[in-house]
């Protein structure tokens, strides 16, 4: 007696082309994994040797989180004082309490287009009706998005303004504005989902949309990219209000998150040279980010186009001959030993955008980035002759 909703998902294309790219021969641009030797291993030694003495973080702990970890995420991520926050298992979970706290069947969603097919996948088991914006270059088309509002009644909308996942983009500030000046006046509530937030290669960040409309808004944070996702932690702030139904929830699900995770990044925090690690995560990605393009340019110029980014793990590519299909495309590139992602996996219906692709450039090594992009030349070559 399987969930509907449940059987109606299709199993996601990128996890099951995650377990081919991961053979030792295999270079992948396809998941959004980070790099792992950008783990902060060696700042965080000490505090797992001090853990083996700290039996009381074995111990069943605060459904909401470790109190002295909320404390250091509430002062190094410049949460507002009335903000709350709950602890959560990756963000992830955060968009799966949500969605089960706050979305009833029949609901109507919003979700950019293209978007996370990991939040898609959560709104459509909670039974959403999904409705999509076109991103342009710069985010969400804000006529498309009135007009949106004025017609429908959109409960959420879910966006992703920093480095969004899978384009890459991160919206201007007269945009997160105006966004949140139009779901403030049509009433609709707003899921920020944050988590490459930190990795704008030069560390700017902008305001949130959020901070626009705070009493109408729900961020979702993560430490997934910056951290490591093996840790599984993330976090959820909104109105006291928010978090408590969010808390209770939590409780009949987990009860709470790992605690020993949660003590373990509470001392990194803290660690002194955590900003520094940040700024290395930032420097490692843009060298990567500077080589994809490079070589990218050097080998396709007249083939492809993207838009340059300033921050995250993706670029979102487009070639310029609108025949080649990257769903065809991808599957080529595999016999070539390389994994990239169709464009058409981060729409709802799949069957947009024909002849787009997202690249990560976060976790192959320098050397495999160029070896990539020749394979991928040597694709598209061979592509082109035989269709
Ligand atoms: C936009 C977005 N939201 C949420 C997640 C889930 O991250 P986490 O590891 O924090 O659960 C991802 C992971 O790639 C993502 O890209």
């Amino acid at each position: 007696m399987i969930n509907l909703n449940l059987k109606n998902i299709a199993p996601s294309y990128i996890r099951e082309i995650l377990s081919v790219a991961t053979h030792n021969d295999m270079i992948s641009f396809a998941g959004g994994l980070p790099d792992p030797n950008s783990f902060p291993l060696e700042l965080m030694k000490e505090s797992f040797q001090e853990l083996s003495q700290l039996p009381e973080f074995f111990q069943y702990n605060s459904t909401r989180g470790l109190e002295g970890l909320i404390e250091s995420i509430g002062k190094r991520f410049d949460i507002k004082k009335d903000r709350s926050l709950i602890i959560t298992n990756g963000s992830q979970q955060g968009l799966d309490l949500i969605a089960r706290a706050f979305i009833a069947p029949g609901d109507q969603v919003l979700v950019e287009a293209p978007s996370y097919l990991g939040a898609l996948q959560v709104f459509k088991l909670a039974g959403a009706q999904l409705k999509t914006i076109p991103i342009l270059d710069n985010g969400p088309d804000l006529d498309a998005l009135k007009n949106c509002f004025e017609r429908q009644k959109i409960k959420f909308f879910y966006v992703i303004p920093d480095y969004q996942n899978p384009t890459g983009y991160c919206y201007p500030l007269v945009l997160r504005k105006a966004i949140a000046q139009l779901c403030r006046q049509y009433g609709v509530m707003i899921i920020e989902d944050s988590p490459y937030r930190e990795l704008g290669f030069k560390g700017e960040k902008l305001a949130l949309i959020s901070d626009f409309f705070p009493e109408g808004s729900i961020v979702l944070h993560s430490f997934s990219k910056i951290v490591s996702p093996g840790l599984r932690i993330g976090c959820v702030e909104s109105t006291s209000k928010i978090v408590n139904s969010l808390i209770k929830l939590k409780q009949i699900s987990d009860l709470h998150s790992n605690i020993p995770s949660q003590f373990i990044l509470q001392k990194l925090i803290e660690h002194r040279g955590f900003e520094l690690h940040i700024q290395q995560v930032r420097q490692n990605y843009y060298d990567k980010y500077r080589l994809l393009v490079g070589e990218l340019e050097k080998e396709l110029a007249n083939e492809i186009s993207f838009k340059p980014v300033q921050g995250g793990m993706f670029i979102w590519l487009s070639f310029r001959d609108p025949e080649i299909n990257t769903m065809e495309f991808a599957k080529k590139a595999l016999t070539k030993k390389l994994a990239v992602v169709p464009g058409s996996v981060f729409y709802l219906n799949g069957s947009n955008n024909q002849n787009s692709l997202r690249l990560n450039f976060s976790h192959p090594t320098l050397a495999n980035i160029k070896k990539g992009v020749h394979h991928f030349a040597q694709t598209v070559r061979i592509y082109s002759k035989v269709n």
